[in-house]
This record gives structure tokens, C-alpha cells and sequence, in this order.
């Protein structure tokens, strides 16, 4: 399986997930500020791989720092980590996992420091792994036999550590040995679902087509869906649910259709500060990539645009 973000003697390893599936090339941040211009710009993206890149950005940063200077050089590190995307609150749990533990280590050697940041960083990496198998194992019996899986957007090992959220529970429906095809939603405009989704199903042979996602409806309409997955990037107290956008309109039909809608994603992913789901930020994307398809317009030159990053589901859609 594709390794999305690994810790390296040399830098934080990414798969530049901007270019896929057209070429597989990985780039090395060698520091803090590399990791959050990874995150700012998607090489990186995804809730789960967002909180892993920063943790590690985190750690980076403190090994570069200025022992004389740490505690300052630390708050500017987390803050620019922090500023990458508002979306997505995997960003701000691993931050504040990083913060805490920074604190406790107070008055202590900057070697033990250094050790205890990059420890953490690598352990909030391998319990990612483990999370998405243990969401796999609690969703693979949801999925029912024989029938296609719908998802939104690249919930899948490129999204997380590895394994995905919801991907993971087709892989582990698939390891069960339920006999399914995944139908992607191509998750216009970053086209997550058309070149992360397809791309990775590919690489595992499991059998996966591509649509467009105003398809979406005709297939919920026509009982061959069982389900739909998706993963998340904030969950509300209340169970709103965001998620890429287009994710709401996916419920809304699985809905009228009497298709289940599954939201598969970490307790890192929940923000119980937030009483629902108006209150979870909405990032805004450039305009570009709606006017344009790889660098090609699509629209007259000059046409006003609205790029929500994601939008929010109400809980009462989410089985
Ligand atoms: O803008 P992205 O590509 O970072 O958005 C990703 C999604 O919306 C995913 O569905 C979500 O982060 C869950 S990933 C396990």
C-alpha cells in the first residue's frame, strides 16, 4: 500500500498527491515550514495524513529550533502549521497533542526534547494505522454482500497514515471476502475521487469505477448501491457532519433512496467544542480550480466563482 507520509532521517516523506496518478513522486520536507506549505498547497490532504504531516512538522521544527530561543520558535512553529487549512480539526488535535506534551517536558534537556517530539510524532503516525484497521473491522460487516460501495472524495490510505477510514472498511469488507465494486464520485474540483480514489482502489485490484458526481443520483435510484462510505473532517457534538464538498447532496439522495450513509472516521476527527455543524469553518478554495481543468479554462475569463472546500451534513442523514 502507498506510503502517503513517513518520517524520515532525512525529512517528513510525502507523496505528491497533487500530481497523481499522472506521476508518482515523492518530495522530502526538510522543515517545519516545508511540511505546512505541503499542507497549505495539498500535497498532503486529507483529515487524518493532514494531522500525521503537521505532528511531524511539529517535531521537525524542534529538532531545527534554537535551544535559546524554544519556547518562542515553538509557538511560531505550531501557529504557522496551524494556519494551513481551517477545515479539518485532525490539524489542531495533533497540534495539541504536540503542545501538551511539549509542556510537560518543560525544563528538561533539549535532547530529551527533541527525542520525546519525534517519539510523538511517530506514534500519533502507527496509532493512525491502527485506527483505520479498527474502523475497518467495526464497518466491513456494515457493508452488505454483493453490491456497490458509493464514496465521495479520497477517504483512503492517502488520506490517513495508511489503510483510510473509509476506504479501510472496503478493504476490510473486501479481506472478509464480501464480493463488492466501488463506484467513486470523481469529486470535482481537486478531482480527489477520479485521481486519488480510483487510483489507489486500482493499485489493490479492487474493482472500482469511475463517475461524474452528478451520477450519483441515478445510481442510488437504481438499487445496485448498498451503501454509501464516506470519511470526515469534522464531526460536531452533535453529529454534523462535514465533509468534501458534494458529500450533503450524496446523503440527501442515499437518503430518499433508502440507501445507508456511513460517516467512517477517528475520534481524532470530532470537535466537541462545536454545540453543531453551522459552526464548523468552511475553507474557501482559489477560484482557478473551478475556472480551470488542469491549468485549461473551462469558463469565460474573468467569471466570478464560489469554492467551498466542504460542506456540512446534517446528522439526521448519516445511518
Ligand atoms: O480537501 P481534502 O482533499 O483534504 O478533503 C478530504 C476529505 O474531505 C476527506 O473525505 C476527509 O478528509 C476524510 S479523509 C480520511
Amino acid at each position: 500500500m502507498v506510503e502517503t507520509v513517513q518520517w524520515t532521517g532525512s525529512g517528513v516523506v510525502m507523496i505528491d498527491q497533487t500530481k497523481l496518478p499522472r506521476v508518482e513522486e515523492f518530495v522530502t520536507c526538510a522543515t517545519y515550514l516545508e511540511v505546512a506549505h505541503a499542507i497549505r498547497t495539498m500535497v498532503v490532504r486529507g483529515a487524518p495524513a493532514i494531522g500525521v504531516s503537521a505532528a511531524m512538522g511539529v517535531a521537525l521544527g524542534v529538532l531545527k529550533a534554537d535551544p535559546g530561543n524554544l519556547d518562542s520558535e515553538f509557538e511560531t512553529i505550531c501557529s504557522t502549521l496551524a494556519a494551513t487549512r481551517p477545515t479539518a480539526v485532525n490539524l489542531f488535535w495533533a497540534i495539541d497533542r504536540m503542545k501538551r506534551l511539549y509542556a510537560a517536558m518543560k525544563g528538561r534537556p533539549i535532547e530529551e526534547i527533541r527525542a520525546a517530539m519525534v517519539a510523538e510524532a511517530q506514534a500519533v503516525y502507527r496509532e493512525d494505522i491502527a485506527i483505520n484497521r479498527a474502523i475497518g473491522a467495526f464497518g466491513a460487516p456494515l457493508v452488505p454482500d454483493g453490491k456497490t460501495v458509493l464514496t465521495h472524495c479520497n477517504a483512503g490510505a492517502l488520506a490517513t497514515a495508511g489503510f483510510g477510514t473509509a476506504l479501510g472498511v472496503i478493504r476490510a469488507a473486501v479481506e472478509a471476502g464480501k464480493k463488492i465494486d466501488v463506484f467513486s464520485d470523481e469529486t470535482r474540483p481537486f478531482l480527489q475521487g477520479a485521481r486519488l480514489t480510483v487510483w489507489e482502489l486500482q493499485q489493490d485490484g479492487i474493482p472500482v469505477k469511475l463517475i461524474t458526481d452528478n451520477m450519483a443520483g441515478h445510481f442510488l435510484k437504481s438499487g445496485r448501491i448498498g451503501c454509501v462510505v464516506v470519511g470526515a473532517d469534522r464531526i460536531a457534538r452533535n453529529g454534523d457532519v462535514a465533509n468534501k464538498v458534494g458529500t450533503y447532496g450524496v446523503a440527501v439522495l442515499a437518503r430518499e433512496n433508502n440507501v445507508p450513509f456511513y460517516v467512517a472516521a477517528p475520534i481524532s476527527t470530532l470537535d466537541l467544542t462545536l454545540a453543531s455543524g453551522d459552526e464548523i469553518p468552511i475553507e474557501e478554495r482559489p477560484a482557478s480550480e473551478v475556472t480551470e481543468v488542469f491549468g485549461v479554462p473551462v469558463a469565460p475569463s474573468g467569471t466570478e466563482v464560489e469554492n467551498p472546500a466542504f460542506d456540512v451534513t446534517p446528522n439526521r442523514y448519516v445511518t
